[in-house]
């Protein structure tokens, strides 16, 4: 690998995005310091949060005790030779190169220094924790799982495994109460899901506020927000962002604990959801889609592979390739060993080049519409096929012979079924209909209306998804990043404030589009039939009487 491709791989694995000196200055300056005060910086880099708090300590002469560590040797070093030029006696340094997650702090009493240091919890040591820890970086594979048993779960919600969410769970745990923590974090830390588990974590923790960065990053252009925390144990009543407070109710209404609850949202979260009449899904991986993919051009598709099945004897060592970090336990390496033994065999498929290639027109049994990503609207015809003779017995063969996390079908009881589709990532919701026989892709998450929900539904929900409202909450409280899942879909608020007779044009209006649409009419966003749903969909105010639950009764919303 080139050394600069090798730097790349470096700076992305471990989260390396260096604070500039202002910001961790600008920071550091609003502690108040308190007499031997022990301080941690998890994953110091270059030491710039310690030099600042070395230049505040010696400003006011206050002392006191700072702990560090940082895993990359190049930073550590460059971070040690410039504390060491730095005349400050007022903190006593101890810092280590290391993990964090496998830290044994120096300068302590044999007590902390046990073995399993790690696994610890409530350690309740630290006044203050500070930095900047590692967005989306990896944790080492031989520690994952025994990591995760520790942070993985708080208060019976996941924390996802990642280095972020542990640094700030062991934080935490490392914080005495009334202890306090100071982050650098992504913005997406406010919206994003799978930080869902955190979020709630947090909040059930402490007293939690999140403030402007104070400063610029060059390093990267992504928003970056202010973490601050006290750790009090108790759960407070409101949670505090950018200046304004928002009750833990305000925040639990938004189904994903959003913490982007600006005061002009609020109002669209009636308690009834999208997900009270759909049930949206990812699609699945193929494992290669150069083997089993076509492009469809003018209803026909070019076909130059053959596959067959055959048996494959089973061995230890491929098992062993294909499992999950490449570890099967000892229970499991028997179990195989013997079947190796006893010559037992796994079903394979492979393919061969087909001299010359078959033009196959559609429809065609041994093939089906496949579900892949674009940005159309409203309605778009296939462009692709999936090879899916058998009920997709070659690609759900390829799919159990390869490693461990492409087995699962993603979608499977929804496959054939007409909904909602778009495109998983963008900027924009780009919502159009899908018709019924389709396969489909994890790159574009599907809605199908829930059991006993009228297909009508599904027309009044695209028309609301195009809507530049729709696409303002979703991407304001509920995943400001550029992914929309299923699971975001289903947490946004179900138009009730559309009136009955509103509503039952609107269902006309939409199933029309997409009819004049299959029929070859083409729409953009830009499109005045597009653009005025807007006005249709505009919130009204008259509170709805029932947010109905669409499970007992009609889905019809009833005014007062
Ligand atoms: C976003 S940078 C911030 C560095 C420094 N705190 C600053 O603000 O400039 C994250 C740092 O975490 C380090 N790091 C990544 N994984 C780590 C781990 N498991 N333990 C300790 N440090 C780690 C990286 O090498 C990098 O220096």
């Amino acid at each position: 690998m080139s050394t600069a491709r090798f730097a790349r791989q470096k700076k992305r694995q471990l989260g390396q995005f260096l604070t500039p000196e202002n910001i961790a200055a600008g920071v550091v300056d609003e502690i108040r310091f308190s007499p031997g005060m022990r301080i941690l910086e998890p994953s110091f880099g270059r030491g710039v949060f310690i030099r600042a708090l070395q230049e505040r300590a010696r400003r006011i002469g206050v002392s006191g005790e700072v702990w560090g560590c940082e895993l990359d040797r190049d930073f550590f070093e460059a971070g040690v030779s410039a504390l060491q030029r730095k005349d400050s006696p007022n903190l006593r340094l101890h810092l280590n190169q290391t993990d964090f997650f496998r830290w044994m702090p120096s300068g302590l009493s044999e007590d902390f220094l046990r073995k399993e240091f790690y696994f610890k919890r409530d350690w309740e040591f630290f006044d203050l924790i500070i930095g900047n820890p590692p967005f989306g970086g990896s944790i080492g594979p031989d520690i994952q799982d025994a990591l995760d048993a520790v942070y993985g779960w708080r208060h019976g919600q996941k924390i996802k495994k990642e280095t972020y969410s542990f640094f700030v769970v062991k934080a935490c745990d490392l914080l005495r109460p009334g202890g306090r923590l100071l982050f650098i974090c992504s913005d997406t830390f406010l919206t994003i899901n799978t930080m869902r588990g955190l979020r709630a974590f947090l909040m059930a923790s402490g007293q939690m506020r999140i403030r402007e960065v104070p400063g610029l990053f060059d390093e990267t252009s992504h928003p970056m927000v202010l973490l601050d925390f006290i750790k009090t144990g108790a759960r407070p009543s409101v949670v505090e962002v950018f200046g304004q407070t928002f009750s833990h109710e305000e925040i639990e209404r938004t189904g994903n604990l959003s913490w982007r609850l600006g005061g002009e949202f609020s109002k669209y979260f009636t308690g009834a959801t999208l997900g009270d009449f759909v049930v949206a899904t990812s699609g699945m991986t193929t494992g290669n889609n150069d083997l089993f993919l076509r492009p469809i051009q003018d209803g026909r598709v070019v076909e130059r592979l053959v596959f067959e099945f055959f048996e494959e004897p089973i061995t230890l060592e491929r098992e062993r390739a294909r499992a999950r970090l490449n570890r099967l336990s000892d229970a499991q390496a028997l179990k195989i060993s013997e079947l190796a033994r006893s010559g037992a065999t796994r079903r394979n498929v492979r393919w061969h080049e087909l001299h010359p290639p078959r033009v196959v027109a559609l429809p065609n049994l041994d093939y089906c519409y496949y579900n892949k990503a674009n940005n159309k609207v409203i309605y778009a015809p296939a462009e692709w096929a999936i090879f899916w003779k058998d009920a997709g017995d070659a690609v759900r063969t390829f799919k159990k012979n390869g490693n461990w996390y492409l087995q699962g079908v993603g979608g499977k009881p929804f496959f054939g079924k007409s909904g909602i589709t778009w495109s998983l990532v963008a900027s924009r919701v780009h919502a159009k209909f899908l018709p019924s026989g389709y396969i489909l892709d994890s790159g574009a998450p599907c809605a199908f209306v829930r059991e006993g929900i009228p297909e009508d539904e599904l027309y009044f929900i695209l028309g609301w998804m195009l809507t530049d409202l729709f696409n303002g909450i979703l991407k304001g409280v509920i995943n400001h990043t550029r992914n929309i899942q299923g699971k975001d879909v289903e947490r946004m608020p179900y138009p009730v404030w559309v009136r009955p007779d509103e509503k039952r044009l609107l269902i006309e209006s939409v199933r029309r589009l997409v009819r004049s649409a299959s029929a070859g009419d083409v729409y953009t966003r830009d499109s005045p039939e597009i653009l005025q749903l807007n006005q249709r969909y505009i919130f009204r105010s008259g509170t709805p009487a029932v947010a109905l639950q669409p499970k007992f009764v009609s889905t019809q919303t009833v005014f007062l």
